[in-house]
């Protein structure tokens, strides 16, 4: 079992980072071979609406894109991991998710068939505030992107109240909330 791990925070060693970790520390102690993209480190250009992905189902942008949408179509398991910016994904992560807009292409355009047979996926997010609102937008993306790759959104880890850098580490169940959710997405 393959599981990607897709990192938006540009805060390595940051709260994202140390929740994704474990969620994929959670995943490989159940034999999954793990793989994490750090979307900040990456060179992914937002889209820009060329609209080539609508005839041929490829975006006409090359850069680090190019390598990661046979990954997203290839892992059993998708973690989506971010920090809330503005009641959002970060930048980062949402440039990777619309350049999806490809996949999407080829599915509901070119009516091609994507591999999604059991495929899964979860939400990992932390934010500073404790607002009642403070995921949903964020969920509703990630639920779309993972729709739109053929993965279900089975699982997700949402943390509120958090954050200086690798303040997690100071959370009471956090850590080992997300070495959990990485065990059960290997299981499931
Ligand atoms: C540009 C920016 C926007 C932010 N917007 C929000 C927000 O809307 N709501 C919130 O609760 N926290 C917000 N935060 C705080 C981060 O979510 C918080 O510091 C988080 O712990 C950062 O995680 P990281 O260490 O993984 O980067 C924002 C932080 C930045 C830098």
């Amino acid at each position: 079992m393959k599981v990607l791990g897709i990192m938006g925070s540009p805060r390595i060693k940051g709260n994202t980072d140390l929740l994704l970790d474990e969620a994929l520390r959670g995943a490989q102690s159940q034999g999954a071979e793990v793989e994490k993209l750090v979307a900040d480190k990456l060179n992914i250009a937002p889209c820009r609406e060329y609209s080539r992905c609508l005839k041929d189902g490829n975006c006409a942008i090359r850069d680090d894109m190019d390598d990661i949408y046979p990954k997203l179509l290839d892992a059993d398991r998708v973690i989506v991991a971010s920090p809330i910016f503005f009641y959002g994904l970060t930048s980062q992560v949402k440039a990777l998710i619309d350049r999806s807009q490809a996949i999407w292409a080829r599915k509901y355009v070119l009516k091609q068939n994507l591999p999604d047979s059991g495929r899964k996926g979860a939400f990992i997010a932390v934010g500073a505030t404790r607002g009642e609102k403070l995921f949903d937008g964020s969920i509703l993306t990630v639920k779309y992107f993972f729709k739109t790759i053929g993965v279900k959104y089975v699982d997700e880890l949402l943390i509120p109240g958090v954050d200086k850098k690798g303040e997690i580490k100071e959370h009471p169940t956090a850590l080992s909330d997300a070495l959990e959710l990485g065990r059960r997405l290997a299981q499931i």
